[in-house]
C-alpha cells in the first residue's frame, strides 16, 4: 500500500537554532502512523545538524534543492553528491528556483537525474502560472514539465519519484489562494495520465502524486480525500507546529477512511 506523504517545505525560514527547536516541538506534537511518512524539508545549512537530530524512525529529512554536478568550481552551491547520506527526498524544480532563480526545463531535467543518481528520491515540483492558466495552457505546461524532468529517468528509477502539483497561483508566499479541489484533481489526474503514457499502467498506479499550495489544518482532508492525491506540499503551514500535526493528523484520518 502506498504512504500518504505529508511534506513540510520550511523555504529560506529559521536559522539553526530555530529549525532545532521547531524539529523538537515536530518530535513532541506530531503522531506517527504507519501509513503516512512525514518528511521536513529545512534549509541547506540545518541539514546537517537536523540530520542528527531527528528521529528517523518517524520523519524523513529532504533538502530544497541540489546542484546537478557532483563536484567541481561551482562556488556557492552544494550537490546532491555531497547530500547523499544526509537526506532521503530533494524537492527538485520548485516555482520559487523556476521564477526567481530561472531554473530551465533543462537545468531540472539535469537536477532530476543527479539526485536519481545520487540516491535521493526527487519530488518534482510542477505546475502553471496565473497567467498560463487564464490562458489554458495549464495541460501544455504540465506536460512540458512533466516529460522534461523525467526525460533520462528509466522505468525502474520511476517507483521512487515524487511528482507535487503546485499551481503557482496557489502558493501562499506568492499571494496564493488554494485550488478549488476540482481543479486539482483535474490536473492530478492529468499528470497520471501522462506517466501512464510514459511508463505504463503499473507505474501510473504506483507513484505519487501530491498537491501543495497554501495548505492548511483546515482544508488538508479535502484535499488528501480527492482520489488519486496522495499527500500534501505544505509551506507557511508547516511553520507552525500546531497546524502541521493538525496536516498530518488529517491525512491519518483520510487514510484510515480509505481502508
Ligand atoms: P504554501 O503552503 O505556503 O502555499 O507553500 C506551498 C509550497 O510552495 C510548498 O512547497
Amino acid at each position: 500500500m502506498k504512504r500518504t506523504l505529508v511534506i513540510a517545505n520550511w523555504k529560506m525560514n529559521l536559522n539553526t537554532h530555530e529549525a532545532s527547536m521547531l524539529l523538537h516541538r515536530y518530535h513532541q506534537h506530531i503522531a506517527t502512523h504507519r501509513d503516512i511518512e512525514v518528511v521536513v524539508a529545512p534549509s541547506m545549512l540545518s541539514l546537517q545538524p537536523l540530520s542528527q537530530e531527528i528521529d528517523r524512525h518517524r520523519f524523513r529529512l529532504s533538502a530544497q534543492d541540489g546542484y546537478y554536478k557532483d563536484e567541481g568550481g561551482f562556488t556557492g552551491e552544494v550537490s546532491f553528491a555531497m547530500m547523499r547520506d544526509l537526506v532521503h527526498y530533494s524537492i527538485i524544480g520548485h516555482s520559487a528556483r523556476r521564477i526567481y532563480f530561472n531554473e530551465t526545463l533543462e537545468v531540472v531535467r539535469e537536477k532530476v537525474a543527479a539526485a536519481v543518481r545520487n540516491g535521493i528520491a526527487p519530488i518534482i515540483c510542477i505546475g502553471e502560472t496565473k497567467q498560463e492558466r487564464d490562458s489554458g495552457e495549464t495541460k501544455q505546461v504540465i506536460h512540458d514539465q512533466l516529460t522534461t524532468a523525467l526525460r533520462n529517468v528509466t522505468s525502474d528509477e520511476i517507483e521512487n519519484i515524487v511528482i507535487a502539483y503546485e499551481p503557482v497561483w496557489a502558493i501562499s508566499t506568492f499571494d496564493g489562494e488554494p485550488a478549488k479541489p476540482d481543479d486539482m484533481k483535474k490536473a492530478l489526474d492529468y499528470i497520471r495520465f501522462q506517466v501512464r503514457e510514459l511508463y505504463g499502467e503499473r507505474a501510473a498506479a504506483d507513484i505519487r502524486v501530491l498537491y501543495g499550495g497554501s495548505v492548511s489544518d483546515q482544508d488538508a482532508a479535502a484535499f488528501i480525500g480527492i482520489e488519486g492525491c496522495d499527500g500534501v506540499l505544505v509551506g507557511a503551514a508547516s511553520l507552525n507546529y500546531a497546524k502541521f500535526a493538525g496536516i498530518v493528523d488529517a491525512a491519518y484520518r483520510v487514510a484510515r477512511e480509505r481502508e
